[in-house]
């Protein structure tokens, strides 16, 4: 069941506990202040339970390295506090920055995508293109997923 959910935007350094928590395996010595955070163009937006904070997700300004005429949204450090997973919360999350991404015209929203996580952007009309890669920051196999919104 889909728990009563807010979708409010929040100031950066909240999102630094559920990243370090779900992103970084709860590593004490991760970078959670990431660059392009404090940026002018960047929203984080977070999902709120019962006043609790146990979504997030960042986006930004960013070209896609995979070409586009379309202005471009990257959407980066999308989490969802373990107990709450599974219940539509990160949906929600995706729905509103998408919902905000397309106010201004079309645009194209695009992440490096965990393998794991595909599926959950793919669900969400996002298509996957290229190859396999590993992030720096991870370690971890990711793709490229895009949608173009208008
Ligand atoms: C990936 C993640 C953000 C999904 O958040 P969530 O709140 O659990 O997702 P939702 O409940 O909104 O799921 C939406 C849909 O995606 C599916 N889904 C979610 N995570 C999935 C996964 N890892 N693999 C396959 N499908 C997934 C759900 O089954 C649901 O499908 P439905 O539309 O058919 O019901 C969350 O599991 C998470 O934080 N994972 C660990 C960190 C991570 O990998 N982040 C992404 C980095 S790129």
């Amino acid at each position: 069941m889909t728990p009563h959910v807010e979708i409010h935007e929040i100031i950066s350094a909240r999102t630094h506990d559920l990243r370090r928590r779900v992103l970084r395996d709860g590593a004490a010595d991760a970078v959670v202040d990431w660059v392009g955070d404090h940026d002018d163009s960047t929203v984080h937006l977070g999902a709120v339970v019962g006043g609790q904070l146990v979504g997030i997700s960042t986006w930004s300004a960013v070209p896609d390295p995979h070409a586009t005429d379309l202005p471009s949204i990257q959407l980066r450090g999308m989490a969802t506090d373990p107990a709450f997973a599974g219940q539509g919360l990160g949906r929600s999350l995706l729905d509103a920055g998408f919902g905000r991404a397309r106010s201004a015209g079309p645009v194209r929203v695009w992440a490096n995508a965990r393998v794991t996580a595909l599926e959950f952007y793919t669900r969400a009309g996002m298509v996957a293109s290229g190859p396999v890669f590993v992030t720096e920051a991870t370690g971890l196999p990711h793709r490229h997923v895009h949608i173009d919104l208008s």
